[in-house]
């Protein structure tokens, strides 16, 4: 089949390159092949890259079945599951869509506002003045606490702080670049020490968590909960059979995956960058002293300027480089070129991000671009588009707010070395590098303690 042009260095390099500077790679070869072009990584078949709206807008908006997406994700199958909806494609994908979507938007999102400004206060209190922490593990906690919350309701136990544990272990050992190269390169049966033995034995780990909660639930289920567990116990399809175990594990799996690790990453970067930008930091204070001096959840979520903080994050450096690829399930057509069925096609989100047509001066920190005009759908896409749009996006974002208005509102911290990063791989995102800390130096106001609800003891 032929592809637009791409690098033709061997494929375990360009995997190399991917995976340990993402970045550079995207720019030089954006640089020599243009738009779009393709790549060829690993023992992965070639994916064609676009950074163009118009392709952009033609991939996401394309009829109904004309693109799988789930078959292209089955690097994640060893951790998330066939079940997982990153996997699933068609009705059965919509189906579960349809399912999980709900208790991430609306009234039923709002409901965690109290829970994320607890927690992040819980988690602040842990940061004495003049001692360095590390902002990525912090992060971490509090969208950890956060999403299990969200999944398993206030069921708090041993139980659920073990399953913390051994998630919070699983991604930390499995992040570092080159464990994803092995996981991506080595054959399954490399022997007990391999990067994929190990990854197995902590999913052993946490397999028994889940459905050992699992079990607990459905003999003592209670259908007036709202989490999305006992939510997932009630849902009935349409020959009214229920989810397995192995199918709830995987969802639940999923969701504790996708929902903590990105979010954490971008919360850091938004620390990174209000702190490294003095004149951020500033008007962003500004608008947080203008509220009330106890404001509601809603209040804080529809300041302007910390709204336009947040997509300044999400764009510079996408937790995510691409949505997930596109296999086209017959011929397409994009922005003028034919694609025969079984073609790779992927929207390159840090691309489409670094376009200077769109975002002049684009590696410049600068929030007010989204102050002084609308992007497209196409233009700026962190969450991915079309009806694989990632489903915690309001959640996330809502999240991100009322984090980083808690601690900047009664917190005054200061980063450790001060000096430019550079974005290195985090597992399948786009992270700072491990030495971000930042100190306490002191706090801002006693008087706006935000959250004044007791604790769950999550
Ligand atoms: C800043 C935080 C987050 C970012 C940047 C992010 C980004 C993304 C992206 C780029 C996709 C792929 C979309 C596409 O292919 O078009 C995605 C999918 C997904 N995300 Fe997120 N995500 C975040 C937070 C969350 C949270 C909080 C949850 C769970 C509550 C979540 C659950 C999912 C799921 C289940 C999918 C698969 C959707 C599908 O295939 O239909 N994500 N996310």
């Amino acid at each position: 089949m032929s592809l637009p042009l791409g690098p033709s260095s061997p494929s375990p390099f360009q995997l190399m390159q991917w995976i340990g500077g993402p970045t550079d790679y995207l720019h030089t070869t954006a640089g020599r092949y243009g738009d779009p072009f393709t790549m060829r990584v690993g023992v992965f078949p070639p994916l064609v890259m676009f950074s163009d709206p118009q392709a952009i807008q033609q991939l996401f908006t394309a009829e109904a079945g004309s693109f799988d997406a789930g078959a292209s994700n089955v690097a994640l199958r060893p951790t998330l599951g066939v079940n997982s909806l990153l996997l699933l494609d068609g009705e059965r994908h919509q189906q579960q869509r349809r399912l999980l979507t709900p208790p991430f938007h609306g009234e039923r999102m709002r409901a965690y506002g109290t829970l994320i400004r607890r927690v992040t206060e819980e988690v602040m209190a842990r940061w004495q003045p003049g001692k360095p922490f590390s902002v990525r593990s912090a992060m971490q906690r509090i969208s950890l606490r956060v999403i299990l919350q969200a999944v398993f309701g206030l069921h708090d136990g041993a139980r659920l702080v073990r399953l913390r544990q051994a998630l919070g272990d699983m991604l930390d050992a499995m992040s570092s670049p080159l464990n994803m190269a092995l996981l991506l390169m080595l054959p399954e049966d490399w022997g007990p020490w391999s990067p994929r033995a190990r990854l197995q034995t902590h999913l052993g780990a946490i397999d028994a968590l889940l459905y050992a909660e699992i079990r607990a639930r459905r003999e003592r289920f209670d259908p007036a909960a709202g989490d999305i567990l006992s939510l997932l116990l009630a849902a009935r399809d349409e020959a009214g059979q229920s989810m397995s175990d192995i199918e709830l594990r995987d969802e639940l799996m999923t969701l504790l995956v996708a929902g903590h690790e990105t979010t954490a990453t971008a919360m850091a970067w938004a620390f990174y960058w209000i702190h490294y930008l003095p004149a951020v930091r500033e008007r962003l204070l500004a608008e947080l002293d203008s509220l009330d001096s106890d404001p509601d959840s809603e209040a804080i979520a529809r300041l302007p300027y910390l709204g336009a903080v947040c997509s300044e994050t999400l764009r510079i450096y996408p937790v995510a480089l691409i949505a997930s690829p596109r296999v086209a399930r017959q011929r397409v057509r994009i922005v003028g070129r034919d694609y025969e069925a079984g073609a790779r096609l992927a929207a390159n989100i840090y691309l489409a991000h670094h376009r200077p047509e769109t975002y002049p001066d684009p590696e410049c920190f600068r929030p007010e671009r989204f102050l002084e005009r609308t992007f497209s759908l196409y233009e700026f896409l962190p969450f991915g588009g079309g009806t694989r749009r990632c489903i915690g996006m309001a959640f996330a974002l809502y999240e991100m707010k009322l984090v980083l208005a808690t601690v900047l509102l009664q917190r005054d911290l200061n980063l450790v070395q001060p000096r430019l990063l550079k974005p290195v791989r985090r597992g399948v995102t786009l992270a700072p590098p491990a030495g971000l800390f930042l100190v306490a130096t002191g706090e801002r106001s006693a008087s706006r303690l935000l959250s004044r609800t007791p604790s769950a003891g999550q």
